[in-house]
């Protein structure tokens, strides 16, 4: 297997980094009340106590936290990153100061060392495995399948993740269980609808200091995290088009008010264009030989693949960097294109990103946190493929964020429960 150095080795101060990194976490603990009620009965009962936790995430201050509550439930934890640019070494080095937690995520590694660090992180022989993205997954099926026997399961916790391991699992190549902890309504409802929308939109204005008010704004894909975006940016007063491929998601679109059309067409009108499709290809030359001077494009789809960068770069006279995070392509006509962090997801992977909101990546990664339990407690009765995530899990985190919010709601009656259950009622 690939060496690959842990975080606290490769950092010139690391007892400064792990410092910075330490106040990122506590204060996004103070305000992720689902994991500390979480916490209470990890710590108390120890539920993962023996087990070894194999992670690639965003390695910052709120999977920070998600570690951190694994590790006192009682597992050994290793992590690294699933995206080059996304991880804070700062938090990667408080996470890896913890006595039973092992980070090897940096940022801005290079293809090579990504892998090799993911290696580092199979190397500590995982029983659980937590992605987002399904690298870990992918990576022990292809290089590592004598481990796959004492693997009790596996969570995943993104859009892009899940398409893999379905057509993994299509294929019957998928040999163990994973949860698609994206799919649970706890999850997608909020995370990629709300963060998606909200951490986008304030990364791209805080990279570059623009305002939406007046832009017209290309939404590519109309999914969750399309809806979400489209529908805060109309809410900062941009004007919002959208572009899809599914006819039922277009509609959609159409009849929330937007502008529906071909990428082509929208782009020629575009001042911002934002991807959310988990598709490749989706602004590709053709675009680029439209869209107006001074454009940004940003994409916030799993993979770097949605712009067409190749492409931007043959067709461009020259690039620099304009800003930190922003790179211009010149075109030969003297149309400036303006491309954010290299075209990765640009709420996690711009210098200045943050991620979702804290209040989100709570509900997230307390279902990651329910589905680890579940694994541990009753993998046995989950075979080989893809799971939905149990209800009664969905519920347990909905019910404690409502009651830290604190906001009551109605429980069904005995009668009720009755009617909804029956088909021998009518009129
Ligand atoms: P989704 O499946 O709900 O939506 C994707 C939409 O894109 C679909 O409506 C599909 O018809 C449309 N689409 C596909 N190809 C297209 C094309 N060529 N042109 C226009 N539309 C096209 O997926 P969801 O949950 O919205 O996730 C989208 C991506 O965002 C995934 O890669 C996911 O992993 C990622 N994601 C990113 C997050 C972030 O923090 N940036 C958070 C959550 C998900």
């Amino acid at each position: 297997m690939a060496e690959y150095s842990r975080i606290t080795d490769q950092l010139d101060d690391p007892a400064a980094a792990r410092e910075d990194g330490r106040r990122k976490i506590d204060w996004a603990r103070q305000h992720m009340p689902i994991l500390a009620e979480l916490r209470e009965d990890f710590e108390a009962n120890q539920p993962l106590a023996g087990q070894r936790i194999g992670m690639a995430m965003h390695v910052e201050a709120k999977t920070a936290a998600l570690v951190e509550l694994l590790a006192d439930g009682g597992a050994e934890v290793a992590i690294t990153g699933c995206n080059p640019l996304s991880t804070h070494d700062d938090v990667s080095a408080a996470l890896d100061a913890h006595d039973s937690i092992t980070s090897y995520a940096k940022r801005g590694v290079d293809d090579e060392e990504y892998y090799a660090a993911i290696e580092s992180v199979i190397a500590h022989e995982p029983t659980i495995t937590v992605d987002d993205g399904m690298d870990m997954v992918a990576a022990i099926h292809e290089d590592y399948p004598e481990l796959i026997d004492t693997i009790l399961g596996g969570c995943e916790e993104t859009t892009t993740g899940v398409h893999r391991l379905r057509a993994m699992d299509d294929d019957g190549a998928l040999e163990y269980p994973v949860f698609a902890v994206n799919d649970t309504p706890m999850k997608r409802l909020f995370d990629n609808v709300h963060g998606t929308g909200e951490s986008s939109l304030s990364t791209i204005a805080q990279t570059t200091n623009l305002s939406w008010a007046g832009k017209t704004v290309v939404v590519a894909g109309y999914g969750y995290c399309g809806k979400g975006v489209a529908k805060k940016a109309s809410g900062q007063n941009a004007h919002v088009v959208v572009t899809e491929v599914d006819p039922r998601r277009a509609l959609e679109a159409h009849m929330e008010g937007y502008e529906v059309m071909p990428m082509n067409e929208a782009a020629a009108e575009a001042d911002v264009v934002l991807t959310t499709t988990g598709n490749r290809d989706v602004v590709t030359r053709e675009d680029f030989e439209v869209l107006p001077d001074g454009v940004l494009l940003a994409n916030a789809g799993h993979f770097d693949i949605e712009i067409d960068l190749d492409a931007l770069s043959d067709l461009a006279v020259s690039e620099r960097e304009v800003r930190d995070g922003v790179r211009e392509y010149e075109m030969d006509d003297g149309r400036r294109l303006n491309v954010l962090a290299e075209g990765r997801l640009v709420n996690l992977a711009a210098p200045m990103a943050f991620g979702h909101p804290v209040e989100v990546m709570d509900q997230s990664f307390g279902v990651q946190a329910a589905c680890v339990r579940e694994l541990v407690e009753n993998g046995d009765a989950y075979d080989a493929g893809v799971h939905e995530v149990p209800d009664e899990l969905d519920r347990e985190i909905a019910e404690i964020k409502l009651a830290a919010e604190d906001v009551e709601i109605d429980d069904l009656t005995e009668a009720q429960r009755e009617y909804m259950d029956s088909w021998e009622h009518g009129t």
